[in-house]
């Protein structure tokens, strides 16, 4: 597959990665404690009914400047023990105000570097919730790891503990685009990490994060990355665009002296690990994510019923209202955002306190829900009928077309460069649309028709 240039040209615009509708820089602050306790109780009557539980650990040993995550250095010892302590109470404490008949259906650590952390504390972590929620068959307990801290030892305890999904922070194999980065490497031959976890458990997955677009990197040294671990034959690969927000994240001002690939290069690098990727038995999922084989976000795909939350793609079967915890993470209940504070202090100071460190949300009216569903749609399953949609939310086309503010000459444009097929059932994504598919979800978003002061990273 290879992207027409010009198209390129007239589609790299400033636009939300839609990692949630409305995006994160759309959330409010006021929310407080008591408005969240009561989000909580009303989740309980809220779908899906299956719980997400997602765990922020903001740690990390050092910090790659091309970083776009929550993520801060290691502070000391006292710090992360207190830190951990106001987990484990703000786990209770949610606890507490949910359904005790509703199960979970996925854990999920992210950061920040969870395996930095001495692997006590997820122990520790791990064996609270095990003991207090009830689980479904088959849970996905996933475990975002930085390879450099990985021992055998380590992995082997984190099994024990429950995790049977492994997500190895790769990000790139050559030492100097690591060094660049400020980003130590493996400390273990990654074909030793994928086949010592399988060897623990024929049920572990292994998924593998690549970024393209750093300094060094070429569109042949990128795909001679994928190329070199195909033999591993990981469960899922995802190959970040690098998503370069300065204004944000001031470190990565480091990477622009050091010198960023250009746009047609970082595009040669997705295109050429496409085909790669797709040559070799995987395939595309949304924006950058491969699978292969019978994965279940293939069969979702499939049967166009894949989802996505901030934790990356999902299925129906391990969707769930999404229960957040730690500094900055987001929970994602039917109608409402919520973010914790970011600052690690204020989080320790509001748990020990007794209260939610709630900082920012967002509530979405009736509307905005449906507006979500048209773009998850759209950004998942590559296609959009008009009626499953409406009859989903009860409505008829007519009603459900004014609330996304439909405007059939918006899409004309999309249509002429052969990216969207337009029908009188809905949309369909074609092959080369696949590429452009922010492009594609706006013009089906009533707050992007008018210009925004919002800022947002380019869509390739
Ligand atoms: C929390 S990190 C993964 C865990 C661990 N800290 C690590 O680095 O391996 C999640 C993923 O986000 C991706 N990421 C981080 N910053 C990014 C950026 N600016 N643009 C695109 N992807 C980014 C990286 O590929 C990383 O694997
Ligand atoms: S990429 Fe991972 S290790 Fe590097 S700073 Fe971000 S969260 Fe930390």
């Amino acid at each position: 597959m290879i992207i027409p240039r010009p198209l390129l040209e007239k589609y790299n615009q400033s636009l939300p990665r839609y990692t949630s509708y409305p995006p994160a820089n759309y959330f409010t602050t006021g929310i407080d404690s008591k408005q969240y306790a009561q989000i909580l109780n009303g989740s309980n009557l809220q779908q899906p009914s299956n719980i997400s539980l997602y765990i922020h650990i903001p740690f990390c040993k050092k910090i790659c400047f091309y970083c776009g995550c929550n993520s801060v250095r290691f502070p000391e010892a006292s710090v992360v023990d207190a830190y951990v302590k106001a987990l484990l109470k703000e786990i209770s404490m949610v606890k507490a105000l949910l359904d005790p008949g509703r199960k979970v259906s996925q854990l999920h650590y992210g950061g920040g570097t969870p395996n930095a952390l001495p692997v006590e504390y997820i122990e520790e972590i791990n064996n609270l919730i095990f003991s207090n929620f009830n689980f479904i068959a088959e849970p996905e307990i996933a475990i975002e790891c930085h390879p450099a801290y990985l021992t055998d030892e380590y992995m082997m305890r984190l099994v024990k503990s429950g995790f049977n999904r492994f997500s190895i922070g790769i990000q790139d194999l050559d030492p100097k685009v690591l060094k660049t980065a400020n980003r130590e490497p493996s400390a273990l031959p990654i074909n030793h990490i994928t086949s010592y976890l399988r060897g623990l458990d024929s049920k572990i997955k292994v998924n593998f994060d690549f970024i393209y677009g750093l300094p060094h990197q070429t569109p042949e040294s990128f795909t001679e990355n994928i190329r070199s671990i195909l033999p591993f034959s990981p469960d899922r690969i995802v190959t970040f665009s690098y998503a370069h927000v300065p204004w944000v994240k001031k470190h990565q001002m480091a990477l622009e002296k050091a010198g960023l690939p250009d746009a047609d290069s970082k595009l040669k690098m997705f295109e050429s690990s496409f085909q790669v990727l797709l040559a070799n038995g995987y395939s595309d999922i949304g924006m950058d994510h491969y699978a292969k084989g019978e994965d279940e976000l293939l069969l979702a795909l499939n049967n166009n019923e894949l989802h996505r939350n901030f934790q990356g793609y999902c299925t129906r079967r391990t969707t769930g209202q999404v229960y957040a915890f730690g500094v900055s993470s987001i929970s994602q209940l039917y109608d409402s955002y919520v973010q914790n504070t970011k600052s690690i202090s204020e989080y320790i100071r509001k748990i020990e306190a007794n209260e939610f460190p709630v900082e920012k949300g967002y509530t979405l009216n009736f509307n905005e829900i449906v507006v979500r569903e048209v773009i998850n749609q759209l950004m998942c399953n590559r296609l959009m009928k008009w009626k499953v949609i409406a009859d989903r939310f009860a409505l008829s086309i007519d009603e459900l077309q004014s609330i996304v503010h439909f405007e059939p000459s918006r899409l004309d444009s999309l249509v002429d460069d052969d990216l969207l097929d337009v029908t009188d059932e809905g949309v369909i994504i074609t092959e080369k649309g696949r590429f452009f598919i922010r492009n594609i979800a706006v013009a089906f978003d009533p707050a992007m028709v008018n210009p925004t002061d919002k800022k947002f990273s380019k869509s390739i």
